[in-house]
């Protein structure tokens, strides 16, 4: 009989991880300025990180180790571009060294190319709705090209652009003093700065093809998984589309869409609704609701055409890591589902390799490995070695 919890064959199994978040000294960033700013979304600055700016031989080391085939990290433009047209070769080489580092090490490398920060001079022309961003990126892409032109099978143009857009409104309401919640009430997305990324996404598919032919793009979208009460259909749909909808569509055509998803999001007649009070919430203040992976590659492969879905983040934030095990079998048993059905499923990276920055404070830990925070020690977590066998055995613990 078949094994039918068996991985296809080239399925990438890996963790994945993003530039400010780990490296540390990220200086050149419009996040590092932000995290000096007062601002009430910043608890504390990401200051060292986890230093894998200097540790990354020890994080692929240990992920390699645990038995994953794949890491994805990403590239930090604003060390690569400190100032406007100026690059430096030290960062791009060290970017280069990682590729090849992980490949020695049997990782295949997935390149996130903008995951999150810009570059400060980026930022203070105006960020992405300024004229012209597209080019400048597609101009950093290009000065780039040594990192992912050979050895990269996957490079992600940018991380979750929905995000993003909502973050650029947030700094418009933070600016003119209004107060502004990302778990409660986030704001809603900035126009011009949607189109701005979709025009960028565009491009920036167009330049990594044009210097590197065989490299597979995407894009990765946070998935809100929203779910309407009966009657409130139509109100899920406009609450969506512009913050993901919008995003998936434009992946039409795209070698591959990265679905990252956590928790849901309930919408009663008047939009978003709060967390059930009785549900179990994790220490981003998100519902516990492992089966929302199944509904957003579901909802991806839908919106999207068909276009192969890649799962590029998929995790928890918690303090007990038997939650962390207990959550992630959960998320494959419905990736598994949508497998059975017949969704066309790629792979799979989890978040997060480290316990990490989280865009303002520490506490919320997502890691397979924790990270002491005053050495730098790295500890996989028990999450780290059950996931990482199955990038060993190819089977997962659920049929498909
Ligand atoms: C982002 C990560 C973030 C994670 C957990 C995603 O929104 O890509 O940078 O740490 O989710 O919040």
């Amino acid at each position: 009989m078949p094994d039918t919890r068996r991985l296809p064959e080239g399925f990438l199994w890996g963790a994945s991880t993003a530039a400010h978040q780990i490296e540390g000294g990220n200086t050149n960033s419009d996040w590092w300025e932000f995290e000096h700013s007062q601002n009430p979304i910043v608890k504390e600055p990401s200051g060292d990180a986890c230093d894998s700016y200097h540790r990354w031989r020890e994080d692929m080391d240990l992920l390699a180790e645990l038995g994953f085939t794949d890491y994805r990290f990403s590239i930090e433009w604003a060390r690569i571009e400190p100032s406007p047209g100026e690059f430096s070769r030290s960062a791009i080489a060290h970017y280069r060294r990682m590729v090849e580092g992980a490949r020695e090490r049997g990782l295949r490398p997935m390149v996130t190319l903008h995951h999150f920060t810009n570059p400060l001079w980026f930022a203070q022309r105006g960020g992405w709705a300024a004229a012209g961003s597209d080019e400048l990126f597609a101009r950093f892409l290009t000065a780039a090209a040594p990192i992912y032109a050979t050895d990269v099978a996957h490079v992600c143009t940018i991380n979750e652009p929905n995000i993003v857009t909502v973050m650029a409104a947030a700094q418009t309401a933070l600016a003119s003093g209004q107060a502004v919640s990302f778990t409660e009430n986030p704001p809603a997305p900035d126009e011009a700065t949607t189109d701005a990324l979709v025009r960028a996404h565009a491009r920036a598919v167009e330049t990594v093809k044009s210097l590197a032919p065989h490299v597979h793009t995407g894009w990765s979208i946070a998935n809100l998984v929203c779910q309407p009460l009966p009657g409130s259909e139509d109100v899920a749909d406009s609450f969506r589309h512009p913050r993901q909808d919008v995003f998936i569509e434009a992946a039409r055509g795209d070698d591959w869409l990265g679905v990252q998803a956590y928790t849901r999001t309930l919408i009663g007649p008047q939009g978003r609704l709060p967390v059930p009070q009785d549900a179990e919430r994790t220490l981003m203040g998100w519902e516990y609701y492992p089966q929302a992976l199944g509904h957003a590659l579901r909802h991806s492969a839908s919106v999207s055409g068909g276009t192969p879905l890649i799962v590029t983040e998929n995790g928890i934030a918690t303090a007990d890591d038997a939650r962390r095990i207990d959550y992630t079998t959960g998320a494959l048993d419905s990736l598994a589902t949508t497998m059975r059905e017949g969704i066309d499923v790629r792979g799979y990276f989890h978040w997060s390799a480290l316990d990490n920055y989280e865009w303002g404070r520490y506490a919320p830990t997502f890691g397979l490995i924790a990270v002491d925070r005053e050495t730098f020690a790295r500890a996989p977590k028990p999450s780290a070695a059950w996931l990482g066998a199955i990038g060993r055995t190819r089977v997962l613990p659920t049929e498909y």
